[in-house]
């Protein structure tokens, strides 16, 4: 099977935009697992006249997602090399699967994705360099918005220290490179064609959500 994408319909001429398609970024703890709890609440509600939502996440809970799950909380402890390779691997299954991100957004569903490419080129890309995640993450698409979520790692960390169990990226000098990573690479996300939204991440749910939905909103597939 081929990461090459076959079914052009949702492409963007030369950019390499997958259309219908937005993902969440941002430093562990930056809440946007909370909001895509939020979101599909919201597309679930009666009445509402939205398109169908996939909402789905990375690592995925497929075999190679599983394993990187297992990776992060230490064991087996692999190379950054490697970690990078395995998501990639997991992103190729997730875009172009049966089911997966190409199928459903071609098919006018709104797919939003917590983490995408952006994660592999902030966090693999401090841990083994910039060229590895570059190159295995050139060939997917990029999405048509990107949204951030903005956060001091501080407050990220506090909101984090009562989970159980810890993962391997998250410990605080980490994360303040993972927040400065991301607010560079914004511009080259842009450049490359996302749109690319900057949400203050630091207010209520409510508040976070009212942002995030605004940045939706303004996404063709939204206004029917
Ligand atoms: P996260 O969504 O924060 O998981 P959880 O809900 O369990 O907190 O993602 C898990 C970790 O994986 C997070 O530290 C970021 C990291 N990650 C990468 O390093 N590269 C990637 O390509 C992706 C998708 C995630």
């Amino acid at each position: 099977m081929s990461f090459s994408p076959a079914p052009l319909a949702g492409y963007d001429g030369g950019m390499n935009i997958l259309r219908n398609f937005a993902v969440l970024e941002g430093p562990d703890g930056s809440g946007t697992s909370t909001q895509m709890e939020q979101l599909k609440r919201r597309f679930r509600a009666p009445g509402a006249a939205l398109p169908p939502l996939y909402a789905t996440a990375e690592p995925t809970g497929g075999e190679t997602g599983r394993l990187i799950r297992r990776a992060l909380k230490g064991e087996p402890a692999l190379l950054g090399e490697t970690l990078a390779r395995l998501f990639a691997a997991d992103r190729g299954e997730h875009l172009y699967g049966a089911g997966g991100i190409v199928e459903r957004s071609g098919r006018g569903e709104l797919v939003i994705c917590d983490r995408y490419v952006p994660s592999s080129l902030v966090y693999q890309g401090l841990e083994c360099g910039e060229e590895l995640p570059r190159t295995l993450n050139s060939p997917f698409p990029a999405p048509e918005l990107i949204l951030f979520f903005d956060l001091d790692p501080r407050t990220a960390a506090e909101r984090i220290q009562d989970r159980k169990e810890h993962e391997i990226y998250e410990y605080l000098e980490f994360q303040i490179k993972v927040r400065r990573r991301y607010l560079s690479l914004l511009p080259v996300f842009r450049s490359e064609g996302s749109a690319v939204v900057q949400i203050d991440a630091s207010g209520t749910v409510e508040e976070v959500a009212e942002q995030l939905w605004a940045a939706l909103e303004n996404m063709p597939i939204m206004k029917g």
